[in-house]
């Protein structure tokens, strides 16, 4: 459940999965992460922010400063000239702690040594109907660890272990209620602050191109393939039907993948027998049409070459993101937001933020 961790050379950050987003669906979302031993590129600890799919600040220990990952989150600096100095007073403040927390948990754990690390997510959501949602919560090796619930004012805790977190903090009401606070409103508010800065790719739709293709098997049936290329943002419903009724139970389907331009490609497949070919339609609903497309397979011999260059690209590209971060989240849509008391509003947590 938590963002798996692999260190070292190769480590990669799958884009997918953590970062998907539905077609109105519009999230912030950070998390955090300390290590006990870092080494080979890896600092020890870690912050990244992300407006949808958009990783638009990081911080970690070795730079000490939080800076902006896209142009437009620049903007801030008009309406808050302190954001960046402010940001990186927080997020030092956040190391320390992250500091404390590896070796506390790691007592509770009676684990000695060896390489252990401590995560938080938190984050909101804002829904297409208007409907919000908040999350804060902690991992620790790739476990969950403890979980907030802003609902209760309380916390979850996964394990004896994470007891001893637990009674600390669901005993101090204040910060829990500033806590929920600030993943109803203040994360709220700054989602949609975000979203203004960053309209002009993250509110953009472009249109799926797409293609069928088959293949032969060697039993006499073959497999056709359905391609979706180049669409934004990452959410659309694509399925196999014959004669109109939905195929589920035969499509063979992979995650909708990210390519270096920031759009996305969708693939599925279907085995079918030949004779009965022209009966299949790729169905295709995304944000960018205004209707469906409904696509045949068509003998035309044009090749999927831009597409694989595209593939190629997009893999290259995660991977050089990939060799920069060091880390390999994996996807959870929901998190917690551990907050702090703090009179000062800021886009992420500030204030007193108690160790585990
Ligand atoms: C750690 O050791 C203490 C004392 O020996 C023991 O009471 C506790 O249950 C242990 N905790 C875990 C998670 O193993
Ligand atoms: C983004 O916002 C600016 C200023 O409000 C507006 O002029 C522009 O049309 C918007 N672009 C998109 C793609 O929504």
């Amino acid at each position: 459940m938590w963002p798996a961790f692999l260190v070292g050379v190769g480590a990669a950050f799958l884009l997918q999965g953590c970062l998907g987003s539905s077609s109105s669906t519009h999230s912030l979302r950070y998390f955090y992460t300390g290590v006990s031993e870092p080494g080979q590129g890896l600092p020890w600890f870690i912050r990244v922010g992300y407006v949808d799919d958009q990783l638009f600040v990081h911080y970690d220990s070795n730079t000490r400063r939080a800076q902006p990952r896209v142009p437009w989150i620049k903007k801030v600096e008009k309406d808050d000239a302190q954001y960046w100095d402010r940001q990186s007073q927080i997020l030092q403040a956040w190391e320390q702690t992250f500091r404390v927390n590896v070796e506390n948990v790691r007592n509770f754990y009676n684990q000695s040594k060896g390489f252990h690390t401590v995560q938080r997510m938190c984050g909101c959501e804002l829904r297409g109907d208007g409907t919000k949602g908040g999350y804060s919560q902690y991992g620790y090796d790739g476990r969950d660890y403890l979980a907030f619930d802003k609902e209760t004012l309380t916390w979850t805790a996964a394990d004896v272990s994470a007891q001893n977190t637990k009674r600390k903090w669901v005993a101090d009401r204040a910060d829990n209620q500033y806590r929920k606070y600030y993943l109803e409103e203040i994360c709220i508010e700054y989602l949609r602050r975000f979203l203004d800065y960053g309209n002009e790719t993250l509110l953009r739709t472009e249109r799926p191109v797409v293609k069928v293709t088959s293949q032969a098997e060697h039993d006499s049936m073959e497999t056709l393939v359905c391609r979706a290329h180049g669409f934004y943002p990452k959410a659309i419903e694509t399925t196999w039907r014959r004669d109109g009724e939905v195929m589920e139970h035969k499509t063979f389907r992979r995650d909708v993948a990210p390519n270096s331009d920031g759009t996305y490609h969708a693939w599925l497949s279907i085995k079918v027998d030949p004779k009965d070919r022209d009966l299949y339609r790729c169905h295709v609903e995304h944000d960018s049409l205004l209707e469906p497309l409904d696509v045949a397979w068509e003998e035309t011999g044009a090749s999927n070459l831009g597409l694989i260059v595209g593939c190629v690209v997009g893999a290259a590209f995660a991977l050089l993101v990939a060799g920069i971060l060091g880390i390999y989240f994996y996807k959870k849509r929901q998190g917690g937001y551990k907050a702090a008391s703090t009179k000062d509003q800021n886009s992420d947590s500030s204030g007193s933020n108690p160790a585990i």
